[in-house]
């Protein structure tokens, strides 16, 4: 009788502890609003490379001829911080610069004027896949 008692009170330790762990792991993952924010960021990136970047880098930002360079394990890109990244892009390479490589420029905001700075950096965030 005592021996159940017992094992009734440690089987209810047990309960309540798994319960209180689980609504642990519920706040831990609900309460995080920056990974759902960070994948939407990565999504918004996504969609946003495909209207403006994807002309020229291709749609799976391996590059195309005479025109974006593949993007996939660059070491250019990886040697830039995501600011260095975001200046880069707002500059462009002209076609005159003594590091272009295509002979074709590449345009500042990628030629979209509209893009603005948070949209780059969620475009950066998506190409960071790549690498
Ligand atoms: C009109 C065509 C065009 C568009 C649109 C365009 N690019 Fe480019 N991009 C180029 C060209 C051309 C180069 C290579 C220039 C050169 O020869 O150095 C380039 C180079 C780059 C590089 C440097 C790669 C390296 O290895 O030096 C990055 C990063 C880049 N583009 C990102 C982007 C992003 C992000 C977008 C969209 C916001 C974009 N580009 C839109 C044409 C384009």
């Amino acid at each position: 009788m005592t021996s159940d008692n017992r094992m009734t009170g440690r089987t209810l330790v047990w309960a309540v502890g798994a319960l209180a762990l689980a609504a642990l792991v519920a706040v831990g993952c609900g309460g995080d609003g920056g990974g759902a924010a960070a994948n939407d960021q990565m999504a918004k990136g996504e969609k946003l490379y495909q209207q403006t970047c994807a002309t020229c880098h291709g749609a799976d930002g391996h590059g195309m001829p005479k025109l974006g360079k593949d993007l996939h394990d660059n070491a250019f890109t990886k040697g830039l911080s995501d600011q260095e990244m975001l200046q880069f892009i707002k500059q462009g390479r002209p076609a005159y610069h003594p590091d272009n490589t295509q002979g074709v420029d590449m345009p500042p905001r990628g030629g979209n004027p509209s893009l603005t700075d948070d949209d780059l950096l969620a475009i950066i965030a998506f190409q960071r896949t790549w690498n």
